[in-house]
């Protein structure tokens, strides 16, 4: 049990929340065989074979917790790295019975990196991710070469990586990235890797005049601050192999 955000309500996870613990240990030959390493949060679900969408950096699980219940055919897993945010959005989704959206308390550089089986993700959704405006904190930034690597081999051939800041200069770096990902010549490794980018589309929970509607973006709206985003689409038959 833990409190924290709960103003003196044990927060139960039970059911809803995982953890590090709940991941079997890393192989010895990662390097040499990354699929070992692999599980598949899909299983974690009543209905494992229902579309999987994955969403970094979820805070109080306010996006899940709204999109999910217009959503009830799809699973959804929100990666967060804050114990307290982890704990509130898990108790969170058990109150609502939720039943298609569970919780992981991890790095989701890392889980996805590590342990996301190639090509499950529908949808992998980075809203207001952590801006670190500081240069030499830039690499802690979530949007890298690696990252969009492995976000590509994660998402399934025609689904999407979907992203939203409020920050012009982590704006600013994203367009950068994008435009050297969305250039089809682009090559990560020797193999070609590109996405094709789209407009944002506003996803139906998203309130009158939000984006997507999460706490960090009502909190921004507050504050009279705009914001950016985009969609990266996997072309549908650009295969890795
Ligand atoms: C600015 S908040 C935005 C939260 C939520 N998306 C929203 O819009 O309300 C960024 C969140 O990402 C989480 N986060 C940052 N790095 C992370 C990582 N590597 N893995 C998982 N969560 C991370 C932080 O703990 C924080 O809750």
């Amino acid at each position: 049990m833990s409190f924290g955000l709960s103003r003196g309500k044990p927060l139960d996870i039970s059911g809803y929340g995982l953890t590090g613990d709940d991941l079997p240990p890393l192989p010895d030959d990662l390097l040499q065989n990354p699929e070992k390493a692999w599980v598949d949060p899909r299983q974690w679900f009543e209905h494992p074979d229902r579309p999987f969408e994955l969403e970094i950096g979820s805070g109080k699980g306010t996006f899940l917790a709204q999109q999910a219940g217009l959503q009830p055919e799809t699973n959804f897993l929100g990666i967060e790295w804050a114990r307290e945010f982890f704990s509130y959005a898990a108790d969170r989704m058990r109150r609502n019975r939720t039943e298609n959206v569970r919780m992981l308390h991890f790095d989701a550089s890392e889980f996805v990196r590590w342990r996301v089986p190639t090509g499950i993700v529908k949808v992998l959704h980075l809203y207001f991710a952590d801006p670190w405006p500081k240069p030499r904190h830039h690499k802690r930034r979530m949007v890298q070469d690696q990252f969009l690597a492995e976000a590509f081999r994660v998402i399934q051939p025609g689904g999407e990586l979907r992203v939203v800041t409020d920050h012009a200069d982590y704006w600013s770096w994203m367009e950068e990235h994008f435009a050297r990902w969305c250039d089809p010549a682009h090559q990560w490794q020797g193999k070609t890797m590109f996405y094709e980018r789209h407009d944002f589309e506003r996803p139906a929970s998203a309130g009158e005049g939000e984006v997507v509607g999460t706490n960090f973006e009502r909190k921004y709206i507050a504050e009279g601050r705009t914001f950016n985003a985009a969609i990266l689409v996997r072309p549908a038959g650009l295969d890795l192999a």
